[in-house]
C-alpha cells in the first residue's frame, strides 16, 4: 500500500481550513450591518413600486349594462408605478369588518400614469364585483397592490406577429396593449378576435375602433354569439374563424371565460399550434365534483390556531375572508404563489396546475383556488 506523508505545510493548511468558519464569522461580526431598506436601489424600488398604494376613484364610467370602469388615482404620490401591458393589480376592499382582495387587469392608463383604469363586470354572487358596481362612488378610496402578472409580451420569447383572443370582459388586459405605443411599434401585425353575446356587450368598441382605424397593423374581428349583424362574425370564436387568419408562427394570447379556454385549447391541439405559442391570462378554473356541504377549516399560523366553517363550493381563501382570517394573498387565481400553504390534513380539490411539482409532493396548495372535500387543516404563510 502506498503511504503519503503529510508535511508541516499541509498540516498548517488543514488547520487554516478548519478555522476558516470561525475567522469568517469574526470578520462578519466586525462589519457594520446596514438595513437593506436604506440601500439606494431599494429606496428607489420602494418609490417606483411601493408595497401598497392608496388610491381614490377619480371617475366611474358605465361601459355596458353590467360593466363599469374605475379610474384610480394615487393619493400620496404623483404617478402610478410603471407596468407592462397585460399586468393586473389587487384591489383591497374592506366591508363589514372583513377584508377582500381581488385581482383586476389594468385596462388603461395615460402616458403620465396619473391613473390606472380597471374594468369590472358584475358577477352573480360576486361579493367584490357587486360592491364595486352597486356601492362604490367617485372619491371613495382604496388600497391596491401591484402591478403584477405574467401575461406580458416578451420580445425574446413572443413572435412579432400577434393574435389576441378575447371573450367578454377578457378584453381588459388587451386594452392596455392596444394603448401602448411601444408594444405596437415593436410588433409587425396584430389580429384581435373579440367575442361577446351582442353588439351591446362589446366593451370599449368605440375605443378599439379608433385605435385600429389609425393603425394599419391592427385588424379587429368582432364575433357575436347571440346576434346576427352586418360587419360582425356570428357564433363563437371557432376553428373556421381562426383559420381565416394564418396562425403559423404567430403568438396567441387568450383572455376570457373558462369555457373559452377549454374550447380553444382543443382547437389549438387539432391545428397543431405548439404550446409555446399560446399564452393565457390568469383565470380561475372551478373544479368539477365540488361538495355541497359545510366543513371545518383549521388554520395554523405561527403559534395561533383558528377554526372556521368552510363550504364545499367556496375556495378556502373565500372562507377565510368571510371568517375574518387575514393571510397573504395577491392574485386570487393561483398564479402568484403568495398564499402557498401546507395541507396538514383533509381532502381538497384544485385544478390549479401552477403549484410546482415539488410543492405538490410536499402537499403545498394554493388556497385561493382550492376547495374542501372534508374537514381540512392547513398551515398558512405569516402575514
Ligand atoms: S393569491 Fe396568488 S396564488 Fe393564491
Amino acid at each position: 500500500m502506498t503511504q503519503f506523508k503529510i508535511g508541516i505545510n499541509a498540516k498548517m493548511d488543514m488547520l487554516k481550513f478548519k478555522n476558516l468558519g470561525q475567522e469568517r464569522e469574526k470578520e462578519i461580526n466586525k462589519t457594520k450591518i446596514e438595513n437593506i431598506n436604506t440601500y439606494q436601489v431599494n429606496k428607489l424600488a420602494s418609490v417606483l413600486h411601493p408595497a401598497k398604494i392608496k388610491v381614490k376613484v377619480a371617475r366611474i364610467k358605465k361601459e355596458t349594462e353590467d360593466v363599469k370602469s374605475f379610474y384610480l388615482q394615487p393619493i400620496n404620490q404623483e404617478k402610478m408605478p410603471p407596468f407592462l401591458p397585460g399586468m393586473y393589480i389587487t384591489l383591497i376592499i374592506k366591508k363589514d369588518g372583513r377584508t377582500y382582495k381581488r385581482a383586476y387587469s389594468i385596462s388603461g392608463s395615460d402616458p403620465n400614469r396619473s391613473y390606472y383604469r380597471i374594468t369590472i363586470k358584475k358577477v352573480t354572487n360576486g361579493m367584490v364585483s357587486n360592491y364595486m358596481f352597486e356601492e362604490c362612488l367617485e372619491n371613495d378610496s382604496f388600497t391596491i397592490l401591484g402591478p403584477f402578472g405574467q401575461f406580458t409580451y416578451q420580445p425574446l420569447r413572443d413572435s412579432k406577429k400577434m393574435v389576441f383572443i378575447a371573450g367578454g370582459s377578457g378584453i381588459t388586459p388587451f386594452m392596455s396593449y392596444l394603448q401602448n405605443d411601444h408594444f405596437i411599434k415593436s410588433i409587425e401585425s396584430l389580429t384581435l378576435f373579440y367575442g361577446a353575446k351582442s353588439e351591446f356587450d362589446l366593451i370599449f368598441k368605440k375605443e378599439i375602433d379608433e385605435i385600429a382605424v389609425n393603425n394599419p397593423k391592427i385588424k379587429v374581428i368582432y364575433v357575436l354569439s347571440e346576434q346576427k349583424r352586418d360587419g360582425y362574425a356570428y357564433g363563437f370564436i371557432d376553428e373556421e374563424k381562426l383559420l381565416s387568419e394564418n396562425l403559423e408562427g404567430k403568438s396567441i394570447f387568450v383572455s376570457g371565460p373558462t369555457a373559452m379556454y377549454f374550447s380553444l385549447n382543443e382547437i389549438f391541439k387539432k391545428l397543431d399550434v405548439p404550446n409555446k405559442f399560446v399564452r393565457h391570462d390568469i383565470f380561475k378554473e372551478v373544479p368539477k365534483n365540488l361538495q355541497n356541504e359545510t366543513f371545518t377549516l383549521t388554520i395554523k399560523m405561527l403559534d395561533k390556531t383558528i377554526t372556521i366553517p368552510c363550504h364545499g363550493n367556496e375556495t378556502l381563501i373565500k372562507s377565510m375572508e368571510v371568517g375574518r382570517v387575514k393571510t397573504l394573498i395577491h392574485c386570487t387565481v393561483g398564479e402568484c404563489g403568495f398564499c402557498r400553504s401546507k395541507l396538514l390534513s383533509g381532502e381538497v380539490i384544485t385544478e390549479n396546475s401552477k403549484v410546482r411539482t415539488k410543492d405538490q409532493e410536499k402537499k403545498y396548495i394554493h388556497p385561493c383556488v382550492t376547495y374542501p372535500l372534508s374537514d381540512v387543516t392547513i398551515e398558512v404563510p405569516i402575514k
